[in-house]
């Protein structure tokens, strides 16, 4: 294996966006045939490091070399010099909605040119097709992308990337929608391709992802290198995380709020999740209850949640609050990107959009004293991070683009918070925060209806348990439930 020789060599990188210095004379090697995770906190410049790379954003200062293409920053983007040397899955998606999954895989890729520039359709058909297969993806080749979910999108950027035949290849947070089963062929892929050489830099905020695909690891904080190229086999979560935070990260335990001898503040009764189920399911959520949602992907726990939350009617049965009408719900939806925020808007508008009418005057204008104060407010508490409220979101780091989500969902001051997957993409102390935030609203007395596929997560947060599998429910743990418990119950029914 040549695993000695630097592929990628990057000295001195420096960038500002407006008053943020997001990177500050960053050193990064990446060596032949390496897995190389590159971590830190939200906002800790990762993104744009390896947007400098693929030359997507300019860097200030600093020289980058790939392969044999040398570059001097001097803000001119240069990602047409590297187009066959670098391949980059970008944190936000960017598969175009209205072309097919066949245009999507292959429009840019010269193997399906012709003569004078036309491509050859039916060459793109067929070997989307086969690249469909080796990947175990039942979709067909004329989809159209806009139609498939989250994880299928996710995985066809990733097919995308890995199949260009390119010796680097970036994946920013790749498994963010990805289910297990889709997550292990992605690890195969990867380990495979390693062993042809190919390299590869890995951006996750998960670090059993780590521990199982990279050989090694560096990580910024604050636009700074605070450990460069270390061997994987040297280091442990803890010792990552003190080093991501800069203090020891100290782990929150679960608390009880839940208020079991008030009534319900929302009942599903007989809900059908499935068209063919034939027995609905029945489920409440008292006050200050946390309660998580679990179980395969695919296995009703994301229907039953948008059901509570208005968003899906049932096949059979109802939704219901306490006194026969329903609550008012604080939404944190699972794909940010798809239906969280509006990138182009800042951080005001788009958690204003949660609370529209709360803070209309009587006319109907928005009372912007007002707004300013209560966005203010949410932005506090969630924790938000942005140079100002008028910040466009898209240029928040993936973490704090999620906590805008949270602040648009508290809005509307709801009775009851459903969010699906609500640390995806978030750093260990921004979950933290999250946490504290969730467990904080429960001890105020509102509901929280959790969906998750973290057995962590679930542990700190949830005071009950509701596995559901097959568009039924399948078991519940309450109370002081361990770890174990936990583990055996999400892993039983797959
Ligand atoms: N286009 C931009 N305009 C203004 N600021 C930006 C832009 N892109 C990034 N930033 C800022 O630069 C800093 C680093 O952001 P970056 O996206 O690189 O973080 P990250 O490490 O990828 O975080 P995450 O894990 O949350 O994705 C942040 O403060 C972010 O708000
Ligand atoms: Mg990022």
């Amino acid at each position: 294996m040549e695993n000695k020789r630097p592929i990628v060599e990057m000295r001195n990188i420096s960038k500002t966006f407006g008053s943020t210095r997001a990177l500050k004379g960053v050193d990064f090697t990446v060596m032949h045939g390496e897995v190389h995770a590159l971590l830190g906190r939200n906002g800790a410049g990762k993104s744009t490091l390896v947007s400098t790379m693929s030359g997507l954003v300019a860097s200030d200062t600093g020289t980058i070399r790939i392969a044999d293409t040398e570059v001097v920053a001097n803000g001119q983007p240069y990602a047409a010099k590297i187009r066959d040397d670098i391949a980059h899955v970008q944190q936000t998606p960017q598969l175009f909605n209205l072309l097919t999954v066949a245009e999507n895989l292959f429009l840019e890729n010269p193997s399906v040119q012709k003569r004078f520039g036309l491509v050859s359709h039916n060459r793109m058909r067929t070997q989307a097709r086969a690249l469909l297969e080796k990947w175990n993806m039942d979709i067909r080749a004329e989809a159209l992308a806009g139609e498939l979910g989250a994880g299928t999108r996710q995985l066809l950027e990733i097919m995308k990337a890995l199949s260009r035949g390119v010796p680097v290849i970036i994946l920013d947070e790749p498994t963010a929608a990805l289910s297990n089963a889709e997550k292990h062929l992605l690890f195969e892929q990867v380990k495979a391709l390693k062993a042809l050489g190919i390299s590869f830099i890995y951006i996750s905020h998960h670090l059993d992802e780590v521990f199982e695909v990279a050989d090694t690891v560096t990580i910024l904080r604050d636009g700074l290198v605070v450990k460069e190229r270390e061997a994987v086999g040297n280091l442990n979560v803890e010792l990552i995380a003190d080093l991501m935070m800069g203090e020891k990260t100290a782990r929150s335990v679960r608390s009880d709020h839940t208020r079991y001898d008030a009534p319900a503040l929302l009942r599903a009764i007989g809900v059908g999740i499935y068209p063919v189920a034939e027995l609905g399911v029945d489920f409440q959520v008292q006050p200050g209850e946390i309660v998580a949602l679990a179980g395969p992907v695919g296995g009703g726990k994301e229907a039953l949640a948008m059901m509570l939350a208005g968003q899906l009617t049932p096949y059979k049965g109802k939704i219901t609050g306490a006194d026969g009408s329903l609550p008012t719900i604080g939404l944190v939806p699972t794909d940010r990107h798809a239906s969280g925020y509006v990138g182009m808007l800042g951080v005001r508008e788009n958690v204003a959009i949660g609370g529209l009418d709360l803070l209309s005057g009587r006319l109907g204008f928005i009372n912007r004293e007002k707004e300013a104060s209560h966005v203010g407010h949410l932005a506090t508490q969630t924790n938000v991070i942005a140079s100002s409220l008028e910040q466009a979101v898209s240029q928040l780091s993936g973490g704090n683009q999620q906590k805008v989500v949270f602040a648009r969902a508290l809005c509307h001051n709801p009775q009851v918070v459903v969010a699906l997957s609500p640390t995806r993409g978030v750093d260990v102390g921004a979950k933290e925060q999250l946490y504290a935030l969730l467990r904080d609203l429960a001890s105020k007395g509102l509901g929280v209806v959790v969906v998750s596929d973290e057995e962590d997560e679930i542990a700190q947060l949830a005071n009950r348990v509701v596995i559901v599998f097959e568009g039924k429910l399948v078991a519940e743990l309450r109370g002081d439930y361990t770890m174990k418990d936990l583990i055996l119950r999400m892993e039983g029914v797959i």
